[in-house]
């Protein structure tokens, strides 16, 4: 069957609703700028009737699609032709129950969960959409490619651009980017541009230039990529026994995964797939909190898709006129104009989902219990343990409810915040390394 006939691209804003071919390349409404959407002829796709039946190609992981943790799910992002999709062998991840978190939050000891996309290819979530991205890129015959980062998505980009043989191009905030991060982009052979501004100039600065030289932009403002990150929420399903957790934490930048995991679930809901959606909790940091101000203390909502478009412009109107630039250590949510702002609300709506932002020593200290207690992550991802705090404190999340944090990035990218935490006694699991005399005697008395 033609892919065209199984899937199209269509246009968020319901006054509109402009439909494209799955061929065409564009990250905005030619009609009306607003964001795209994947969406599929569902009648037409062989959907297994159960999620178990996705579990079976793990016997068959000696096939490249069947090894991929995002193309086992294949029949649920169908956009393309097997011969087109690009893998590295991406999520290949682990849901970890974590019993001494749980516990030193007061939580029932098997009622927590995390979602270590760290493990993947470059370190982080970004891989479960790049190889869809990438997969769209090769299927229209994209020779360049160009991203704003924080440094994940340039990681991520580079490494898959490398391994398809496109010419990529990534831009940074100069100062912006975890050392990490930026060591992969330059390793993996990207072109490096350092803008003299924040996230946010990237971005705009970014989409120009994809436009005028007609680079193929992999942000995640492009729809394909989400496709790939719905598979996170599958993964978690999975290692759940195919069940649904009560509640899915993720922490909020651009908001690509909130809205990607806000499809997957009304996508299975709607297929019978799953008999009921979790809840989701997005958490910003405090530096960078647009989303949670612009819900909580704005009322922004979805609205069937009829957002408010005048709070949103008079908020980024105030926030130019303040030069408002956000700051938080946590440097990959550091965004104060996410791109995926309404598709998110669409999430909210979708999940009856909480928005909240921690603060930089909440998040310092979510992180070094992760270290603790689990395989680690970087500061971003730990907001996610900072919030759940915060949600269990206020009775939102109860004690005894199934959580899934989904810990976006590998504890390695960022190895500046996790040393000056310990190093310079910042917290309450500070555990600065000892200095010794070099003397055997007196190195033994230390370690009594
Ligand atoms: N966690 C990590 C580790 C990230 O790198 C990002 C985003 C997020 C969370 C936020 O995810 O945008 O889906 O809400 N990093 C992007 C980048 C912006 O450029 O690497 P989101």
């Amino acid at each position: 069957m033609a892919q065209s006939d199984v899937a199209y691209q269509r246009c968020i804003n319901p006054d509109c609703g402009a439909q494209f071919d799955c061929r065409e390349s564009m990250f905005k409404c030619p009609k009306c700028g607003d964001l795209l959407d994947i969406q599929y002829n569902w009648e037409k796709v062989p959907v297994p009737k159960t999620l178990g039946e996705f579990g079976k190609r793990w016997a068959n992981r000696n096939r490249r699609l069947d090894l991929s943790g995002v193309w086992r799910f294949r029949e649920l992002l169908d956009f393309c032709p097997d011969e087109s999709k690009i893998t590295i062998g991406e999520g290949q991840t682990i849901l970890q129950q974590n019993c001494a978190i749980a516990e030193h939050l007061g939580m029932k000891p098997d009622c927590l969960f995390l979602e270590y996309e760290g493990l993947n290819p470059s370190g982080s979530f970004k891989d479960n959409g790049m190889t869809a991205a990438f997969s769209h890129a090769a299927m229209v015959g994209a020779k360049s490619c160009a991203c704003a980062s924080t440094g994940n998505t340039s990681a991520s980009v580079a490494l898959y651009a490398h391994s398809c043989g496109l010419r990529c191009t990534v831009f940074i905030g100069t100062g912006r980017i975890a050392f990490g991060k930026l060591s992969q982009a330059m390793d993996y052979g990207a072109q490096t541009v350092q803008i003299h501004g924040d996230f946010d100039d990237c971005m705009r600065q970014v989409q120009a230039v994809c436009v005028e030289l007609g680079l193929y932009l992999l942000n995640s403002l492009n729809p394909f990529r989400l496709e790939g990150q719905k598979t996170i929420m599958y993964r978690i399903i999975e290692g759940l026994g195919w069940q649904v957790p009560d509640w899915i934490v993720v922490p909020g930048g651009n908001l690509g995964n909130s809205s990607a995991f806000g499809k997957a679930f009304a996508e299975l809901k709607a297929l019978g797939l799953i008999d009921r959606v979790p809840r989701m909790a997005i958490v910003n940091a405090t530096g960078a909190d647009t989303l949670t101000d612009l819900v909580n203390n704005k009322k922004l909502v979805w609205n069937g898709g009829h957002v408010d478009q005048k709070i949103i412009d008079d908020y980024y109107a105030d926030l130019t006129a303040r030069h408002f630039s956000p700051h938080t250590c946590a440097s990959a949510i550091e965004i104060s104009r996410p791109v995926n702002l309404k598709k998110c609300l669409r999430a909210i709506d979708v999940c009856n989902g909480v928005v909240l932002a921690v603060t930089d020593e909440e998040i310092c200290d979510a992180k070094a219990l992760i270290g603790k207690h689990g395989l680690g992550c970087e500061p971003a991802s730990a907001a996610t343990i900072a919030g759940l705090k915060h949600l269990l404190a206020a009775g939102t999340i109860a004690k005894d409810e199934r959580v899934a944090c989904v810990l976006t990035g590998h504890a390695l990218k960022d190895p500046n915040v996790t040393v000056n935490y310990h190093k310079e006694r910042q917290g309450e699991f500070s555990n600065p390394p000892i200095e010794a005399p070099n003397d055997l005697q007196e190195i033994i008395k230390l370690i009594r």
